[in-house]
């Protein structure tokens, strides 16, 4: 384009050169290789700037509709995995991720929202088993295999997946090696998405109920954390678990600190943040999501029912003690919140 711009002068300027005198003539020449040289100088410049501008922006933002096709891809993987071939989706690229949770905060029906995705495998708490977190080196090898679409679970969608990725929950594992395990994300491209809860005192009424029921198995003699019924969802929801109102407030701040402490080690690896209250209001949320990890927008579904519904009073046994604990305190949103 620069280019063309200065020829074409020159060839005007070569018509008129018989009327010029010579000095003029120079002068003129000079003027316009100045003028096209400095052009062609900002065109260089801008291009450069823009090209670090975006490789900052793919690294640290949520976000990238991944613009940048003709530079290098660090998001963007080829894997070509031992115990299958990817077939006609061999060309499709792979992207790898990580929820990054803790339990009883909705990521089990936040990972069956995903894998309705006909591109998406999620391969759920690969590190509850105690094995594969052992040391580091176990877990990089079982990082590994889940990258090389090796992993073969019942979310898996081998030849198609277009994203790939597990549950880890901070206290398995994650928080014992984070250097490491930031250092391997960065590495080999992995983003992350922390799904949080915003009301954590709902919370604690969630892991209560679900560690009572772990030995009370009120649905027909077998434990269940998650249901598909509002039947089902209502027998779980009527055991109110007591809490204790001395060790509250230092049990929530120890929760606040554990999810600050995930942000903060992990907070060089590409990531967003989504809180579960956000999703149940705002399904259009999930729009973000799908586009954060790069596949295509489809919409999703999950046959999970919410457990614990209306106001919180109803669901603590010593609802009086609690209130007056939080009350005054910076934890007293938590008493109103519907979520
Ligand atoms: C790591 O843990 C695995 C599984 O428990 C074990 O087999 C392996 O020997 C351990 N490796 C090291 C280096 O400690
Ligand atoms: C998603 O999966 C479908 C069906 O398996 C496949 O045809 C399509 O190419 C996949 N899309 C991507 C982006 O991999
Ligand atoms: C549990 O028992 C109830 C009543 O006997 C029955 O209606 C229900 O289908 C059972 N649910 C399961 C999951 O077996
Ligand atoms: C409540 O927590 C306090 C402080 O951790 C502890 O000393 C006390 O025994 C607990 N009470 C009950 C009923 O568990
Ligand atoms: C990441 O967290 C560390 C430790 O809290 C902090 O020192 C650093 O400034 C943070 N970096 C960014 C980019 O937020
Ligand atoms: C729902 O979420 C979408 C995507 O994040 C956002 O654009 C929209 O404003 C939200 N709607 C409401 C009502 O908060
Ligand atoms: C909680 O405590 C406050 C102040 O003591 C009181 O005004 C409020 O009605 C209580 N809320 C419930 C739901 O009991």
């Amino acid at each position: 384009m620069a280019e063309d711009l200065c020829s074409f002068s020159k060839d005007t300027f070569i018509i008129k050169l018989p009327k010029a005198s010579p000095l003029i003539l120079r002068m003129t020449l000079l003027v316009i290789a100045t003028v096209c040289g400095v052009y062609i100088c900002s065109i260089c410049l801008k291009q450069i700037s823009r090209q670090t501008m975006s490789s900052i922006e793919v690294i640290g933002t949520p976000c990238c509709n991944l613009r940048s096709k003709n530079l290098e891809d660090r998001y963007l993987h080829y894997p070509q995995p031992e115990s299958f071939n990817r077939a006609e989706c061999a060309g499709n690229p792979v992207r790898f991720f990580v929820i990054i949770s803790m339990q009883r905060s909705g990521s089990g029906w936040f990972e069956t929202l995903l894998n309705s995705h006909i591109n998406v495998s999620s391969n759920g708490e690969i590190f509850s088993i105690k094995d594969r977190r052992d040391n580091i080196s176990s877990i990089i090898k079982t990082l590994d295999r889940v990258y090389n679409l090796d992993w073969l679970s019942s979310a898996s969608k081998n030849e198609c997946s277009a994203a790939v990725g597990l549950k880890w929950m901070l206290n398995q594992g994650l928080m014992g090696y984070p250097e490491e395990i930031a250092e391997y994300f960065n590495r080999r491209g992995v983003s992350a998405i922390f799904l949080f809860r915003r009301n954590l005192l709902r919370r604690m009424v969630s892991v209560l109920a679900n560690s009572f029921d772990r030995y009370a198995k009120l649905l027909n003699g077998t434990h269940k954390s998650h249901v598909h019924s509002p039947d089902e969802a209502e027998t779980l929801s009527k055991y109110k678990p007591f809490i204790n109102s001395t060790s509250l407030i230092s049990n929530l701040q120890e929760a606040e600190l554990k999810m600050s402490q995930a942000l903060a080690s992990f907070n060089k690896t590409r990531h967003i943040i989504v809180y579960y209250e956000d999703l149940i209001k705002n399904r259009t949320k999930l729009v973000d999501i799908q586009d954060f990890l790069g596949v295509p927008r489809m919409p999703l579904t999950s046959r999970q029912v919410k457990i614990h519904r209306g106001p919180l009073w109803e669901h603590i046994k010593n609802w009086d003690d609690v209130n007056k604990t939080l009350h005054g305190t910076a934890y007293e949103r938590f008493l109103h919140a519907d979520y």
